[in-house]
């Protein structure tokens, strides 16, 4: 009826979004909400006006645009989000290239920064906002110097292919046999599966770019001598911390990575997760798909205080559902086979029975790796991602690309002669 009165009014076209900010989630989704959700709103109205209607919301891929229009569900598509991850988004689906789009993985931190009142930028582009700064400035041919990356995670994989845009060779190193690093986890918690698509889209690019990729294999002194890198780029990560507890004994106590990596064993339990920030109820929300019983326990009065709100709220509201019991305000002083003894802020203590224990406290920078590299290499070291200080895919990808944009400059203009 109101498309009707719009159109009788004299508009030119219907723009069918979804929603204001007071009214939830739906204006702006988060990874909850499936690809094209709203589509169904633009082909309704559409069959009553003849003004030109407009469908968006997640139009992440080309061939999901294409088909909107093939099937006359709307006559045009907008895109939000999709042009903030990638601003070649619409020049790449005009030339066939779908592959080749960076695709946004509905983190919303692009809003999330909006709120905090600082200016836009997005977690899987760095040039997000800063396209006045990130000028990729091509060495102008090959560069003689090559430039060694240790690490094959986002942080890596983002530096190798920012080093190579600006005509610098690259080789990286990575010790285990795949590339990925935590994105290879990060993907497993329900809604994450767009990280997984963000993943192959580093790789591709990765192999694309010309990068020398060695797999299942570290880089140390040996290699050091073997290269002669100009420039070393660490980029390896870090590990999950070990909380130490009374009691922590490893066949039922597990760290977060090791639940990644077996967690399909874990199924009909009672489980009790130490930690909920992000990561321990993002744990809690996939080990609901293996129908456990879960037990959160968080020193702070607040869960999930490190996420955006959107996708925090609709996370909270799955982990209501799955009538996960949040103990705030609390820590685990003791395991024991079978109960846990846990005490909160007033000192109450409580025995909690549980069958599994497990750990999301935390990751620690470094692996050593630095140590191992002579000295006469280490004036050109460039520490990125989690090897700096565990931060995020967004912090990870703006080190890589700023650490490949200084080597760039040096490699111009060397420091000596400056
Ligand atoms: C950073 C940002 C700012 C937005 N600001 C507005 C706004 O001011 N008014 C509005 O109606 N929608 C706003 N939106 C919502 C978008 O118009 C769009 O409906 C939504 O992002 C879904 O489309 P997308 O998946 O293509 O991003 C904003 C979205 C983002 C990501
Ligand atoms: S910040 Fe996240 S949600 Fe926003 S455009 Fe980038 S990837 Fe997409």
């Amino acid at each position: 009826k109101i498309a009707l009165m719009l159109q009788e009014c004299g508009a030119d076209l219907i723009n069918c979004s979804a929603g204001i900010y007071e009214t939830g989630l739906n204006c702006i989704e988060p990874a909850s909400y499936a690809d094209g959700w709203r589509i169904y709103l633009a082909e309704a109205i559409r069959e009553k006006v003849s003004i030109p209607v407009v469908a968006g919301g997640i139009i992440r891929k080309p061939a999901m645009a294409e088909k909107i229009i093939a099937e006359q569900k709307a006559d045009f598509v907008f895109l939000g989000r999709s042009l903030l991850a990638d601003s070649q988004w619409v020049n790449k689906a005009w030339r066939g290239d779908s592959e080749a789009v960076r695709p946004c993985i509905l983190c919303n931190n692009c809003i999330g920064s909006h709120y905090q009142g600082r200016s836009i930028s997005c977690t899987v582009n760095p040039a997000a906002g800063r396209e006045g700064d990130l000028i990729v400035r091509h060495y102008g041919g090959e560069s003689l110097v090559e430039t060694v990356v240790a690490g094959g995670g986002p942080a890596g994989m983002h530096a190798a292919i920012a080093l190579r845009r600006r005509g610098i060779p690259a080789v990286l190193y990575e010790r285990s046999p795949v590339l990925g690093g935590m994105l290879n986890w990060a993907a497993l918690p329900p809604h994450k599966e767009r990280i997984q698509e963000f993943k192959d889209y580093l790789i591709r690019e990765l192999y694309l770019s010309g990068t020398e990729v060695i797999l299942g294999h570290s880089f140390g002194e040996e290699e050091c001598w073997s290269r002669r890198p100009g420039y070393i780029i660490m980029a390896t990560g870090s590990a999950a911390t070990k909380p130490s507890i009374e009691g922590w004994d490893e066949q039922f106590c597990w760290l977060l990575p090791d639940v990644y990596q077996q967690g399909r064993q874990i199924s009909d339990s009672r489980v009790l997760i130490i930690g909920g920030g992000s990561n321990g109820c993002e744990l809690a929300d996939y080990l609901l798909s293996y129908n456990n019983q879960i037990i959160i326990v968080e020193e702070k009065d607040i869960i999930a205080h490190n996420m955006e709100r959107k996708n925090r709220r609709a996370l909270l509201e799955r982990l209501a559902k799955g009538q996960v019991v949040l103990r705030k305000k609390s820590r685990v002083v003791k395991i024991e086979p079978g109960q846990v003894l846990i005490q909160d802020s007033q000192g109450n203590a409580e025995n909690i029975g549980v069958e599994m224990v497990l750990a999301a406290v935390g990751f620690a920078a470094g692996d050593g790796l630095l140590e191992s590299i002579p000295a006469q290499f280490r004036h050109h070291i460039h520490i990125i991602g989690d090897a700096a200080g565990p931060a995020g895919i967004k912090e990870a990808l703006l080190q890589g690309e700023m650490a490949a944009d200084s080597i760039a400059r040096q490699i111009q203009c060397p420091i000596e002669k400056r």
